[in-house]
């Protein structure tokens, strides 16, 4: 047979194909939240997703030619999703004719590198400010009213109190989300909607508009008083106490409610941001449900007062202000551009919050957070910024954090990122089960001990001659079985101490190194002698109740072991 005559023999059977994998796809439903056990997680195309992202400095996204040299790139390390700034600007410049272009273009990229993408609406805020407004909105104050702040000037913020804005943005996001059911409501490459970018007002407490002004002298609004009143005991502690302290009243002014405090105008702020976005997310979600969330410029140690920060943005204390206000914003999330990220992921994970962490770190210290708040936080997924130059991230080596040279390949994020890919059906499945933990560990807090399955786990960073200081190690850890674990990290010891009656020391009885592969462990390599002995003091390591053999991960990880253990007296 002629090559030709084979090509055009396939071709129908390759489209026949084509079209019943677009179909099957079609008939799955759009991305979505779904409470699974104990976690929450991103169901995409009927499987538990886990976001392996990074986010692109704010204007890539505009430039189609410059995400070509960008998809390579993330691919590269590992990314499953990019998270790219979608602007109100770019897409209806002119009011009423909307132009997608930059939309189609980001979709192409992304579906032609094979990952998803989480698109981020920057409407009426971007980090406080109103700049990614298109010019007719932005050159139009009688129309479009803006914030007053104390001095009685106008600042770039649209007002929260103007019903002309809110129509304005909703029309342009809910043609934006109506484009995006058109063109990808059947291939889900778009898996969930940023929306706004770290709203709330910068240079003072609060809008004082005459707007503003009318409402904050006005009554709380039942819906949040009501809310405060069902949730009582499950509040923000600080939220909790301004309430009491001024009464615990169900009805009043805001002052009369929550006190007289720059606090209560970050309440009142807080709640007018969530009922405009809450419309907004609404309306958008009628077009296409996808999942929206929100994300938090974190309050920053130099900062005094709400307007050194933005004033109403989902911080811990006005989180449940948003949970009142804008019940369609699936998650609140951080952005933790700070190096405390266990305390940060504590506080975002809660029982109707579920952790997904927007913008963060990439260096060693970002592998660290992913590893940890997907393992501990049952996160949805973690997303460093600035991922179209990930050469910038670089190694923290001890005693400084320069970034060394490195293939963006064995950057740390890439390769925690590689082996949380190959364990995702393992991982997804423990988080709902509850049977998942890890560690994130530094010189301040050099050990973790996790009561998981029928061990204590403790983990420790790894210090052995080569590495004889490392600043910091983490660890994953997943109870698969009475006396069974897939551990994953880089820079630990791991040892096991029995947790239930019975024989009190730990042995190893089988240790393998390996990968998955479609959800099935592949061993690779026998794991014992000097790759898991500690200590050979085997007097002093009994009168621990030790073996004195645990796992070891080293500073090229991380990398996956299987261990079986036994228990001896
Ligand atoms: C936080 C913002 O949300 C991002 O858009 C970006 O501007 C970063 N800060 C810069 O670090």
């Amino acid at each position: 047979m002629k090559p030709h005559s084979l090509l055009f023999r396939a071709a129908p059977c390759a489209f026949a194909l084509m079209a019943a994998i677009a179909q099957a796809q079609s008939a799955l439903p759009a991305p979505r939240l779904e409470k699974r056990g104990a976690a929450t997680q991103l169901i995409v195309d009927g499987k538990p997703y886990l976001v392996l992202a990074g986010e692109t400095d704010n204007t890539a996204s505009s430039d189609i030619e410059y995400m070509d040299t960008v998809w390579p790139k993330v691919v590269k390390v590992n990314l499953n999703t990019v998270l790219v700034g979608v602007s109100w600007d770019w897409v209806e410049p002119v009011e009423g004719k909307y132009d997608f272009t930059l939309v189609d273009g980001l979709l192409a990229g992304a579906r032609k590198s094979n990952l998803r993408l989480i698109l981020l609406w920057f409407g009426s805020w971007k980090n406080g400010l109103s700049s990614f407004a298109p010019e007719w909105v932005k050159a139009d104050q009688q129309r479009f009213p803006r914030v007053r702040i104390k001095n009685g000037k106008s600042v770039e913020v649209l007002t929260t109190l103007s019903e002309a804005n809110l129509q304005a943005d909703t029309r342009a996001y809910t043609a934006f989300m109506a484009h995006l059911r058109e063109v990808d409501g059947a291939q889900h490459t778009v898996i969930m909607i940023q929306l706004e970018n770290e709203v709330g007002l910068i240079g003072d407490s609060r809008d004082r508009s005459a707007a503003a002004e009318a409402a904050f002298a006005g009554p709380v609004p039942a819906e949040l008083v009501g809310y405060l009143q069902e949730n009582h005991t499950s509040l923000w502690p600080d939220l909790r106490s301004l309430w009491e302290a001024a009464g615990a009243k169900t009805a009043g002014t805001w002052q009369e409610v929550f006190g007289a405090s720059t606090a209560t105008d970050e309440i009142f702020m807080a709640w007018n941001y969530a009922r405009y976005m809450d419309h907004l997310a609404r309306a958008g979600k009628a077009e296409l449900p996808l999942p929206v969330f929100s994300n938090t410029w974190l309050v920053q140690p130099e900062d005094q007062k709400p307007g050194d920060y933005p004033s109403g943005c989902p911080e811990p204390l006005v989180i449940d202000v948003w949970k009142a206000g804008a019940p369609s914003i699936d998650i609140n999330a951080p952005d933790v551009h700070l190096r405390n990220f266990k305390d940060w992921a504590e506080r975002f994970h809660r029982p109707n919050n579920p952790l997904f962490v927007p913008e963060s770190y990439g260096d060693l210290g970002g592998a660290a957070n992913a590893v940890f708040g997907i393992g501990e936080h049952a996160a949805i997924g973690y997303s460093p910024f600035g991922v179209n130059n990930p050469e910038k991230w670089g190694e923290i080596r001890p005693g400084g954090d320069a970034p060394a040279p490195t293939a963006l390949e064995n950057l740390p994020l890439a390769r925690a990122y590689g082996v949380l890919a190959q364990m995702t059906p393992l991982i997804t499945e423990a988080q709902a089960k509850g049977t998942i933990a890890a560690a994130w560990l530094n010189t301040q807090v050099p050990r973790r001990d996790i009561a998981l399955g029928n061990y204590i786990v403790k983990v420790d960073l790894q210090r052995n001659r080569r590495n004889p200081v490392p600043t910091l190690g983490y660890a994953l850890v997943v109870s698969v079985g009475p006396d069974e674990y897939f551990v994953t990290g880089r820079d630990v010891q791991v040892t096991f101490t029995p947790n239930t009656p019975g024989p009190e020391i730990a042995g190893l009885a089988r240790v393998e190194t390996g990968g998955f592969s479609n959800g099935q462990w592949i061993p690779k390599r026998r794991v014992n002698g000097d790759d898991v002995v500690l200590d050979y003091d085997q007097a002093a390591a009994a009168a621990k109740n030790q073996s004195g053999s645990g796992l070891i991960f080293g500073a090229d990880g991380p990398t996956i072991q299987r261990v079986r253990l036994y228990r001896y007296n």
